[in-house]
């Protein structure tokens, strides 16, 4: 029985949905349950040479035998969420993807708040979903809950009962968390931040687990930084340094193009600190080192790539166990086993 949660380290869009497809394809949880904040996330998941984004529905979708859970922390959009449900028809999603019946809803007033505030919007640069605005509501107490609204009907459950019974019960669970440790409401880059604590023991707040019952917490680091919106960025380079060393990337939601920044050691540090790291996954190496593009094994890797994934851990004292060597699940060199 294992319970695993895979969180951001940066300020998102670290490559977790390709972490968390290749995680759950390998390991085959029976439930892979959504943490996070809402659907102001975009995953991005490359599978059989097709590439999906998603908002709401768990990553790990591409493991059909998954029971595919949104905890009551996290907001639920129901327009996105029927929408990935047809969307990802292909992968059976209906029947197996619940939400917990007490998640709070976005209405379509929360998206127009959003999108119409000088301070969010603008300031702050939101990705205009609702989702504060619709926090706000939740602690006003005010908003409506899964349980209430007919759009969610045959589409909720008790997803702690669920997740607590299958460790009960010796089975695997897998939580992804959404968004990055640079976004959290608590210790990122206040007020530039997002509408809720991003780390790890939210994820499993979110979730309805106890602290006692997770096993590793893996941190995902992309080996430059991406951030999208406003607010503080000490590694940041100009937009001509990024697209000289072809870094340069898009937001999957808003399609904003992301500020780029170099590896940040004291905002990984700070992050395996707070997250309680037990492991690390480093993403787009390929993007950084184009020799290792693809390289599924350790020791193919250039020097001076093994000199960076070295540093990593040395300066985190957190061993890196997965490295991403391009988007799609077959580009990866899975450490984990030398933990052993
Ligand atoms: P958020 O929940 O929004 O933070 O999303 P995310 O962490 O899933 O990241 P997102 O999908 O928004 O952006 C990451 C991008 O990098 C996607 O286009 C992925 O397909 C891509 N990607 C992930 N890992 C790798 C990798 O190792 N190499 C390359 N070249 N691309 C990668
Ligand atoms: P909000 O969460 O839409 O209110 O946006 C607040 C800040 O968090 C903005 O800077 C967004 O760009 C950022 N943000 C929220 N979710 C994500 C995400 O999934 N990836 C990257 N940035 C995000
Ligand atoms: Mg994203």
């Amino acid at each position: 029985m294992t319970c695993n949660i895979l969180v951001g380290g940066g300020w998102g869009d670290e490559g977790k949905g390709k972490c968390i497809t290749y995680l759950c394809y390998q390991d085959k949880p029976e439930i892979i349950a959504r943490a996070g904040v809402g659907p102001n996330a975009g995953h991005s998941v490359e599978f059989n040479g097709e590439k999906y984004g998603l908002r709401m529905i768990p990553s790990g979708f591409v493991h059909t035998g998954a029971r595919l859970l949104i905890g009551a922390g996290v907001l639920v959009d129901p327009r996105v969420f029927h929408h990935e449900l047809d969307y990802l028809n292909k992968y059976k999603v209906k029947g197996r993807t619940f939400a917990d019946y007490r998640c709070a809803i976005i209405e379509e007033e929360h998206k127009e708040q959003d999108k119409g505030s000088d301070h969010l919007y603008k300031k702050i640069g939101s990705t205009g979903t609702g989702c504060g605005p619709a926090n706000r509501d939740r602690a006003l107490r005010t908003i409506k809950l899964a349980g209430d609204i007919e759009s969610m009907e045959g589409y909720t459950a008790d997803v702690p009962l669920e997740v607590n019974t299958a460790l009960d019960e010796g089975r695997d669970v897998f939580i992804e968390g959404s968004q990055g440790f640079g976004l959290s409401l608590y210790y990122g880059t206040y007020p530039f931040v997002t509408s809720k604590d991003t780390t790890a023991s939210s994820a499993a707040a979110d979730i309805g687990v106890g602290p006692t019952r997770i096993d590793d917490v893996i941190v995902v680091f992309k080996s430059y930084i991406t951030r999208v919106g406003e607010g503080p960025f000490p590694s940041e380079i100009t937009q001509d340094a990024a697209e000289e060393m072809d870094i340069e990337e898009y937001g999957t939601v808003t399609g904003r193009r992301r500020r780029v920044g170099l590896f940040d050691m004291d905002l990984a540090r700070e992050s395996c600190m707070i997250n309680g790291a037990t492991q690390i996954a480093l993403t787009c190496v390929d993007r950084l080192y184009p020799s290792c593009e693809r390289v599924t094994e350790y020791s193919d890797l250039s020097g001076e790539v093994k000199k960076f994934v070295q540093e990593i851990q040395d300066e985190t004292k957190v061993p890196v166990t997965i490295i991403s060597t391009g988007p799609d699940l077959t580009d990866t060199i899975d450490l984990r086993d030398e933990l052993m």
